[in-house]
């Protein structure tokens, strides 16, 4: 039986949240893999570890800090989940995606994922930005979806789509902030594993067949909440590393590779996001 949550559940978090800042964030950012450091640009920031937040699990991943960071981000209001957690941990799919509810109770509408992914898709390159459209989750396939046990009516429906999850508004809204700031913005399918390991030769080579541009271990199950319940969705990738396809290659990718890559990244993910956010805010307010 998967972990269940109730409304009230999440309603305790998002007031504890709501004690400890005078912020109305109405968008949220998840900050993954070695990309901590774009938490660093939000003004006047209130700070809340996870562990001071009822039912939130706390991250063990080096270079997760593990606190929301609340305040002002070009303009807008923003919840920035700095390190997320991940099923590997040993978490469950609904404790994983339990601060996404908390954050749509707070009144956050739109979600901003971001994440380390390894490419797939021969003509990427280690070090680009992929805009996710759409996901292939073997993970939920293999039985573990964030949306099994009992159905919160009053979140969203117990069948949702997944042919919207990443919203096109929010994906023309990236690829014109990368045009007018001369970032190369790749688009594609995100394949989300359940680690920790890192893919064999073998699942390289059949994802690339299936249709995957990259391979992960996160976004898709906070995606898939967000837009049941109602959230617009944006996901990043960066691409640190490429997906190893040949048997006893002398390389091998490693977290600390995957972390240092994401630092080399983060200043062009930085610009992409600010505009992104920017122009959402100018928006909210025509
Ligand atoms: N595979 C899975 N997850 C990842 C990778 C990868 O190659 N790189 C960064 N996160």
């Amino acid at each position: 039986m998967p972990h269940t949550y109730t409304l009230d559940d999440y309603d305790a978090a998002a007031a504890t949240i709501r004690a400890r800042t005078q912020h109305k964030p109405t968008i949220g950012l998840v900050l993954g893999s070695g990309l901590n450091g774009l938490a660093d640009q939000v003004q006047q920031a209130d700070l809340i570890p996870y562990g001071d937040i009822p039912h939130f699990g706390t991250s063990t991943v080096p270079g997760h800090a593990g606190r929301l960071v609340i305040g002002e981000l070009a303009g807008a209001s923003v919840c920035v989940m700095q390190g997320r957690l991940h099923f590997y941990e040993g978490y469950s799919m609904q404790q994983i995606t339990l601060p996404v509810r908390v954050m749509q109770r707070l009144g956050i509408n739109t979600l901003i994922l971001t994440n380390a992914a390894g490419g797939l898709n021969p003509t990427f390159a280690a070090g680009d930005l992929m805009v996710i459209s759409d996901h292939i989750n073997f993970v939920g396939m293999a039985g573990a979806n964030p949306l099994s046990g009992p159905n919160l009516d009053a979140l969203g429906p117990r069948f949702p789509a997944a042919n919207r999850v990443y919203t096109r508004r929010l994906r023309a809204l990236a690829m014109q902030v990368a045009a007018d700031e001369n970032i190369n913005l790749q688009s594609g399918t995100y394949v989300v594993l359940s680690g920790p390991n890192f893919e064999s030769p073998a699942e390289v080579r059949m994802w690339r067949m299936l249709g995957g541009d990259a391979v992960g271990m996160s976004t898709v199950p906070e995606a898939l909440v967000a837009h049941h319940a109602g959230m617009e969705v944006l996901a990043i990738s960066t691409i640190t590393n490429m997906g190893v396809e040949v048997m006893d290659a002398d390389v091998e990718p490693t977290h600390e590779d995957v972390v240092a890559a994401g630092a080399i990244i983060v200043p062009r993910l930085t610009a992409l996001l600010l505009g992104v956010v920017r122009r959402m805010g100018s928006r909210a307010l025509e």
